[in-house]
Formats: structure tokens, C-alpha cells, sequence
């Protein structure tokens, strides 16, 4: 084989290598089982069962929401209202921009700069709730999920997070005890992950969204955590699709823009994807390849010559018919 060719496919597979080890979490979560984690619904007592008493309650009972200020719109009431009214033994906290960053200067001053820096304010939004998740502990819950039955049996488990469908971790309802070592490592990770990307919907995803909490989490479990500090999946079913079902979902995801459709169209798409990119990937490396052993080729056999750069006989020319005019 000639010294070119394996030269080539060398550094082809280091880049492959590269790429790969650069998105494994990413590739690996797409693989991962989550029902090994799951709450099962077997274990959850039904909505009215003398049995949620007997079970323990690790997490605080406390209800953490997020909104811009105290002036929640109409469409939210409701579902605010059903939650706080199926709790009346539960602390509620509504975290607006202003409590969120005094919190953060009073309890986590070393992330001030890091929160008050962050481009968009769903960032914000996002990484304060695991902030109060870590302080308080307790249950956070978006704004457009109202609560369908107590959420008393969630308490059971020292932390939960919620699988969307068709797959990934979501950050719109989550229980935790205070200082969970999971929500340590995700408050700790966030300066880390502080980065801007081409989409703003891939940098709010990737910096403190759902897909940064499901990379944070598939670390986490990769430590394999002791039974204490695991961390356990609510399913879709569990989530809001049934009469016994905790939470129901209400529209108006505040933040979607543009960019949104395009990452779904993606999401649906990714095999295609993926296949295009190592094809276009792969195209690239071959023409480099091709382009260099022709040069080399033309080079050692001394038949190189300049007119077989483009354009470049046609200025010669003009030149020889100007020189001609001269001379007459
Ligand atoms: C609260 O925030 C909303 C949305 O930004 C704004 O329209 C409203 O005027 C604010 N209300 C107060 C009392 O500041």
C-alpha cells in the first residue's frame, strides 16, 4: 500500500476517534436504558392510598416555580393555583429574577458573575432552580405543569428527575433532599459548561437546559452511585398521561423561537444525519487526499506547470496582445 494511502486512512480514523470520544455522552445517552432507573408505577401508591403514609419523606416538602416577577399571566393561574392548592402543607416559593439573584449573591456568591453573564434569561431561569434544588431541596415545577394529585409518594425518593418523550431527561419537574451529590455536581458544572453555540437554542440547551442536565446526569451515573445517592427517573406515564398521573400539561413554553423547529426537524432526523455528516466528512478527507497525491504526483514527475492554474493562460494572452500593439 502506498505511504499516502495509509497516511490517510491514520488520520482519518484519529478523527473519527476524536469525534466520537468528543460526543460518547451524547451517543451513550441516546443508548441509555432509563427504565433501570425508573420510579416504578408499581411502587407509587394510588392517588388516594392509605399507603403513601407508610412510605418515608426524604424531600422537604417545598414547591419551587420560576417566573420574571410576582405578576404570573393568566394562562399559568390555573395550573400555579392547582399545585399550591393540592399542597396546603407544603412551603411555596416563587423565585422571580430579582429573590433568584439575591439568593445566588447570598448563597453561591462564586457564581454571581457566571449568572449575571449568561446571554439569555432562561439560562437563568434554568440554573436557579438547581441552585434552590441543592439549597432547600424540595419540588420544582415549571409553570405550565399543574398538579393533577399530591406529589406526598415523590417525597420517597432522595432524587428524581423526568424522562420526556420520545426520550432525554427534562429540567421542568424535579425532587431532590437538600445537597444531593447529583445536584452538586450540577450546580458545580455550569461555569465548565458556560459556552456559546451557533443556535441560541443549542447554547441554552447545552449550558444549563434539558441536555445539559441529561449529560451532568448520564456522568454522574457512570460513578455508579451508592443506593442513597442515585438518581431516579419519572416516566412519561407517571408524568402526565393517565387519571393517576402527578402533574398535567398546559401550552406556553415562553422561550421557544425560530431556531426551535429546526432542532426538532433534527432531533426526528438524526440517523440521516449522523450518516451525512461521516459521508461529507469522510468526501472532504478524500478530496485533501487526492488533491495532495495528484500535487505530489505532477511535482515528482516535473509536468507541473502554471498553465493549468485557472485564468492563468487567459492573462498571458492579454499580455502577448498588448506586448503585439506595442511592437506595431
Ligand atoms: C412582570 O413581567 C412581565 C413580563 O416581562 C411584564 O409584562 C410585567 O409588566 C411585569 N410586571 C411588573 C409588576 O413588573
Amino acid at each position: 500500500m502506498r505511504k499516502s494511502l495509509v497516511a490517510f486512512i491514520l488520520i482519518t480514523i484519529v478523527v473519527l476517534g476524536l469525534a466520537v470520544q468528543h460526543v460518547w455522552i451524547l451517543l451513550s445517552l441516546l443508548i441509555t436504558d432509563y427504565s433501570q432507573y425508573a420510579i416504578s408505577r408499581a411502587d407509587l401508591p394510588a392517588p388516594k392510598s392509605n399507603a403513601i403514609n407508610d412510605r418515608p419523606q426524604l424531600i422537604p416538602k417545598i414547591i419551587h416555580q420560576t417566573y420574571v416577577n410576582d405578576s404570573i399571566p393568566a394562562h399559568w393561574k390555573g395550573p400555579q393555583k392547582s399545585c399550591i392548592d393540592l399542597h396546603p402543607d407544603y412551603e411555596y416559593k416563587l423565585w422571580t429574577d430579582k429573590k433568584a439573584r439575591e439568593f445566588i449573591a447570598a448563597e453561591y456568591p462564586w457564581f454571581l458573575e457566571n449568572f449575571d453573564g449568561y446571554p439569555y434569561p432562561i439560562q437563568r431561569a434554568d440554573s436557579i432552580r438547581y441552585f434552590v434544588l441543592h439549597h432547600f431541596g424540595g419540588i420544582y415545577i415549571d409553570l405550565d405543569d399543574g398538579c393533577n394529585r399530591s406529589l406526598d409518594p415523590l417525597l420517597a425518593y432522595p432524587a428524581w428527575l423526568r424522562l420526556t418523550t420520545p426520550t432525554g431527561i427534562s429540567n421542568d419537574a424535579m425532587g431532590a433532599i437538600p445537597r444531593h451529590p447529583f445536584f452538586l455536581k450540577t450546580i458545580d458544572s455550569l461555569p465548565k459548561y458556560n459556552r456559546r453555540w451557533i443556535l441560541p437554542y443549542i447554547t441554552v440547551m447545552g449550558t444549563t437546559g434539558p441536555l445539559y442536565l441529561s449529560i451532568i446526569w448520564r456522568h454522574y451515573m457512570n460513578g455508579n452511585p451508592g443506593r442513597d445517592d442515585t438518581v431516579r427517573i419519572l416516566f412519561p406515564d407517571e408524568y402526565n398521561n393517565h387519571s393517576w398521573s402527578f402533574f398535567t400539561h398546559h401550552l406556553g413554553n415562553s422561550w421557544h423561537s425560530s431556531d426551535v423547529k429546526l432542532i426538532f426537524w433534527m432531533g426526528q432526523h438524526w440517523l440521516l444525519l449522523t450518516f451525512l455528516g461521516f459521508a461529507i466528512g469522510f468526501s472532504l478527507l478524500f478530496c485533501i487526499y487526492s488533491f495532495c497525491v495528484r500535487r505530489r504526483q505532477a511535482d515528482t514527475k516535473g509536468r507541473f506547470s502554471y498553465s493549468r492554474i485557472p485564468f492563468y493562460r487567459r492573462i498571458s494572452q492579454k499580455d502577448i496582445e498588448l506586448d503585439d500593439r506595442h511592437e506595431v
